[in-house]
């Protein structure tokens, strides 16, 4: 099938020959390529591509008198650093493969079917998770876009530049006259396999936010400096690390950092500086807000003990979603009463479910649930579920 072939031929780009984890960070060359071979296969198609000032794309596979409220699918190219091949491009060779299904079955759409590219999905380049769509749908504004730097300095209009984009970042048309968005996703985590079903529609999103802790300190000799006269923001930091895992863990909520960077980060000096960016999940948005402010909170009171000083800064926050309920209703039942099931991981669909229009998801299942690592991975088999699941999906809802 299609579908094999694709995926085959997408696998190489991005990947680690060290570690076979993926690199495919927004407007670098790996993920361009991806969008380029993603570009190919719409050509191929004769899907009509249209392209915003935020780096995102759509491929319409338009009827000649579409009926109001076009159906939009597909999910993002990008990676996290080291990554799996899934997360992001199931969803978009999933598409490809379904409309080649549906056009092999002679469905005629009556509504448009659009196949979405959305960058920078996973904010690993600037910080912001789904960035593209959020921009896309007016939910964060050009003004603090533009401010967005990489880790090199690296503004976000530059990289695009740099990349033949020409950026023209804020609310795009693509999402105009959109009726409903459907993203199929690899799951990340291992409810259906407990449930012993291939396929699952999404229920809700935890709410989830990014929070950038600066710890300051003094710098000085590893040597000559007695323990006593020292302020050590790394203390301040490693303590504030272990509060946030006891935090999490006995509330039922997640707490990581997974991102630390030090100055100077030299071997025998005291660092001056610990940046450290919390991730945060919790099931209610008032629960998110209890438990970093109770990180928070046991940080500060530790640099206080420490001598040293630390702020909190508020990156990334989004707020909990409920899907259309009567639309993974029906899709549960068009799939045959396949289980309806929450998920901890952002997408984009939640920001264009945020958006007011009505959304749905469809997970393709993980044998063990690890995502966000080269170890990810779901089984072909359960991927051509994918291909199918979604195609009596846009049936369904296109036809
Ligand atoms: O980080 C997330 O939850 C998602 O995978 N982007
Ligand atoms: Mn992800
Ligand atoms: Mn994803």
């Amino acid at each position: 099938m299609r579908f094999e072939e694709m995926w085959n031929g997408l696998a190489p780009v991005g990947r680690s020959a060290a570690g076979g984890g993926y690199f495919r960070q927004p407007f670098g060359s790996a993920e361009r390529e991806c969008h380029a071979w993603f570009l190919d296969e719409c050509a191929r198609r004769d899907l009509d591509v249209e392209h915003d000032g935020n780096g995102n794309a759509v491929a319409w596979w338009a009827p000649w008198e579409a009926e109001p409220g076009a159906v939009l699918t597909g999910s993002h190219l990008d990676s996290v650093l080291d990554g799996g091949a899934y997360d992001g491009p199931l969803g978009v060779v999933t598409a490809l493969a379904a409309v080649d299904l549906l056009r092999e079955q002679g469905f005629a759409p009556s509504r448009r079917i659009g196949i979405g590219a959305f960058v920078e999905e996973e904010g690993s380049r600037f910080g912001i998770a789904c960035l593209g769509s959020r921009l896309a749908a007016g939910a964060i504004t050009p003004e603090a876009a533009r401010e967005l730097r990489d880790r090199d300095g690296v503004a976000l209009a530059d990289a695009m530049s740099a990349s033949g984009i020409n950026p023209e970042l804020g609310r795009s048309a693509i999402l105009d006259g959109v009726g409903c968005f459907v993203e199929l996703h690899v799951e990340q985590g291992r409810d259906l396999v407990h449930r012993d079903a291939a396929i699952g529609v999404a229920s809700t999103i935890w709410p989830h936010g990014r929070f950038r802790f600066d710890f300051t300190g003094a710098a000085n000799h590893a040597g000559t400096t007695r323990m006593e006269d020292r302020s050590d923001p790394m203390l301040t930091y490693a303590m504030t690390a272990l509060a946030a895992n006891k935090q999490a863990r006995v509330a039922g909520q997640r707490a990581t950092f997974g991102r630390v960077e030090v100055a100077p980060n030299g071997t025998n000096a005291i660092p001056s500086r610990v940046t450290a960016w919390l991730d945060a999940r919790c099931e209610s948005d008032e629960q998110l807000e209890a438990l970093v402010d109770a990180i928070a909170r046991q940080g500060s009171e530790r640099a206080g003990r420490d001598g040293t000083r630390l702020t909190v800064t508020d990156e990334s926050v989004s707020g909990a979603v409920t899907f259309d309920s009567d639309l993974a209703g029906r899709l549960s039942l068009v799939l045959g009463g396949v289980p309806v099931i929450p998920t901890m991981a952002g997408h984009d669909a939640g920001i264009l479910s945020a958006a007011g229009i009505p959304t749905a998801m469809l997970f393709v299942r993980n044998p063990t649930g690890i995502s966000h690592s080269p170890e990810e991975h779901a089984p072909m088999a359960d991927c051509l579920a994918g291909v199918e699941a979604l195609a009596a999906t846009l049936r369904e809802l296109a036809g």
